[in-house]
C-alpha cells in the first residue's frame, strides 16, 4: 500500500472529518479494500477515533475491510432468480473457483457475493459481475462467462 496515495486522497477532500465517507470510499475505490495501514492514516490526519471508521466502514456493505477481487461476482438469490435455479449457480461458481459466497478467491481474481434482487427478474436467474449483467444464466453457460474474466 501506498502511503502517498492515501495522502493525496485526503488531501483532495481538505482533511475534512465530515468527509470520512467520501475519503473512505476513494481509498476503497483505490485499493478494492479498506487495508488496515490506510484507515490508521484517515484517522491521524482527520484527528477522529478509529472507532468512528471502523463503525461507517462495518455498516456500509460497499466497504469491504478484507481484500477484494479484481473481478466482483453477484448471483442474484432474490424470489424470481432462486426458484429460476439460481441456488444451483452459485453453488457451481463455488466449486468451479474453489470459493464461498462472501468470499475471495486466493488469487483476488474474484469476489463472489449473493445479492437479492438486481430489479430486472424477467431476466431470471441473474447473475453480475463487475458493471456487466447476464440475464437467464444457466450451468452450461456459466463456465463460458467466467472464462471472459480469467
Ligand atoms: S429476483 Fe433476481 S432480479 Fe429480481
Amino acid at each position: 500500500m501506498e502511503k502517498q496515495k492515501v495522502e493525496q486522497i485526503i488531501a483532495k477532500h481538505k482533511s475534512e472529518p465530515s468527509a470520512l465517507i467520501a475519503i473512505l470510499q476513494d481509498v476503497q475505490e483505490e485499493y478494492r479494500y479498506l487495508p488496515e495501514e490506510a484507515m490508521a492514516i484517515v484517522v491521524d490526519r482527520l484527528n477522529i477515533p478509529l472507532s468512528r471508521a471502523y463503525s461507517l466502514a462495518t455498516f456500509f456493505t460497499a466497504f469491504s475491510l478484507k481484500p477484494r477481487g479484481r473481478h466482483s461476482i453477484k448471483v442474484c438469490m432474490g424470489t424470481a432468480c432462486h426458484v429460476r435455479g439460481s441456488g444451483m449457480i452459485l453453488e457451481k461458481i463455488e466449486r468451479d473457483l474453489n470459493v464461498k459466497r462472501g468470499e475471495t478467491t486466493d488469487d483476488l481474481k474474484f469476489s463472489l457475493d449473493e445479492v437479492y434482487c438486481l430489479g430486472c427478474c424477467g431476466l431470471a436467474p441473474v447473475v453480475t459481475i463487475d458493471e456487466d449483467l447476464y440475464g437467464q444464466v444457466t450451468l452450461v453457460k456459466m463456465p463460458k462467462i467466467l472464462q471472459k474474466y480469467s
